[in-house]
């Protein structure tokens, strides 16, 4: 029957068949992180609103347009947060993490909020996994983050992965890039759409990713930040790339790779699938060595990434098997419930996955029941206190000893 609630717009319920295959996500990135040495660190779901206007920049549509912000009973504005490394930098800054043994090497998942318009890909309640390694401009940082994500996905299987590297340069560097990239769009005003004529000011980076005919004419022949690198921002982009190759690691220069979030400095990447369509990136992320100093910190160099859970999933495509249970406890007579109950509880305390009936089924039917979730054992208690013991798999079935029943389950694989 068809409930008259269902889940907000572009939101879903993670199902049991589904939760096993983020629970494989999961348990695959804590194990990354962990023998990287990344730490956990978990963040509110909500923070006040000018965090995210400050730290991830009033010009990005997260800000603009994305946000679920609302006013407490305080009159506070406060923001359901649509990213994860401003919160994480305010808590760094918040804890005086700035006053241990640097870098800081955090690791994160959970759930974030944009306020999009929903497609395949693209919710607004989503899942990210991601590290921050604050504190160092080594560019070591950067292509440690790069490779834990590459090996992420390798390890999960994720298939027809591309890596697309880019650099923004320093904000010194940056800024007088985005002088020229203006003088570029003023030039060729007529050309451009609205949305981009409009923000030549505030955002011109976001001119290379409209799709757009007239205004990709103009970008066809747009000064690059790429090509523009000089100095330590030229070298410490070389220097993230030869580590890459070093290690193996395969990747794209993309000199017109932006990034919606403004703090980004220096180093950005781009995980992307083509299996995606057109949310084809699974994650990215970047150096943002300037966000801590804008959150009111000391200058803190810093480089992160940010993974979806649900675009890993999609583009494996896959369903995870239920678990096959070790054992279902089954009883031939009402008499033995209490019997059953123990068993299965002490059967549990030793380790194996065991289930007894709670629907009052008749014998047959909980044979059939046994089957059905890959119980793999079944022990049938007798009215009179023996017991059997069923292999599912042969159908063969013994007596087995009452006074021994966990070790008979425990011990003797049959
Ligand atoms: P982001 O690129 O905005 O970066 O998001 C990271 C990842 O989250 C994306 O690559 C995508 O897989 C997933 N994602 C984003 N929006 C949605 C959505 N509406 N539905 C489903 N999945 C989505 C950040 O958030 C940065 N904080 C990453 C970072 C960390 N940079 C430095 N450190």
């Amino acid at each position: 029957m068809a409930s008259k609630y269902q889940a907000p717009r572009g939101t879903f319920d993670v199902l049991p068949e589904a939760a096993r295959g983020r629970a494989r996500i999961e348990r695959a990135a804590a194990a990354i992180f962990a023998r990287a040495g990344y730490e956990p660190i978990a963040t509110p779901a909500f923070e006040d609103t000018e965090l995210f206007e400050r730290g991830v920049g009033r010009s990005t549509d997260i800000v603009r347009k994305e946000m679920f912000s609302f006013e407490d009973k305080g009159e506070r504005s406060l923001t359901l947060r649509p990213e994860g490394t401003a919160p994480i930098c305010r808590a760094y800054l918040e804890h005086g993490m700035h006053k241990l043994a640097q870098p800081v090497k955090l690791s994160y998942l959970g759930p974030f909020f944009r306020h999009e318009r929903p497609q395949a890909g693209r919710y607004r309640q989503f899942h990210q996994l991601g590290l921050e390694c604050i504190g160092t401009d080594s560019p070591l940082a950067d292509a440690e983050a790069i490779m834990l994500l590459s090996d992420l996905l390798g390890e999960l299987g994720v298939p027809g992965v591309q890596l697309r590297l880019g650099s923004l340069g320093s904000l010194d560097a940056r800024r007088a890039y985005l002088e020229e990239l203006k003088a570029h769009l003023r030039a060729h005003e007529g050309e451009l759409s609205a949305d981009v004529r409009e923000r030549i000011d505030i955002n011109p980076l976001r001119a290379f990713d409209s799709d757009d005919e007239g205004t990709q004419g103009v970008m066809g022949s747009a000064p690059t930040i790429v090509a523009s690198l000089a100095g330590a921002d030229a070298e410490h982009f070389a220097e993230v790339r030869a580590l890459l190759d070093a290690a193996g690691v395969g990747y794209e220069v993309d000199p017109t790779l932006v990034r919606g979030l403004d703090y980004y400095t220096r180093t950005i990447f781009s995980f992307v699938c083509d299996a995606l369509g057109a949310q084809s990136e699974i994650g990215g992320g970047g150096r943002y060595d300037g966000l801590i100093e804008q959150l009111g910190g000391p200058p803190t160099p810093a480089v992160g990434w940010a993974a979806g859970i649900e675009r890993i999933l999609l583009a494996l495509d896959e369903v995870e098997a239920a678990p096959g249970r070790d054992a279902f406890v089954a009883i031939a007579d009402e008499s033995q419930r209490q019997r059953a109950m123990a068993l299965a509880v002490e059967l549990r305390r030793a380790g194996l996955a065991a289930e007894i009936d709670l629907a009052g089924r008749g014998l047959k039917g909980q044979l059939k029941h046994a089957n059905r979730i890959g119980a793999r054992r079944v022990l049938i208690l007798e009215a009179d206190g023996s017991a059997q013991l069923r292999d599912m798999e042969s159908g063969e079935q013994r007596a087995a000893d009452p006074g021994n029943l966990v070790d008979e389950m425990t011990g003797g694989e049959s």
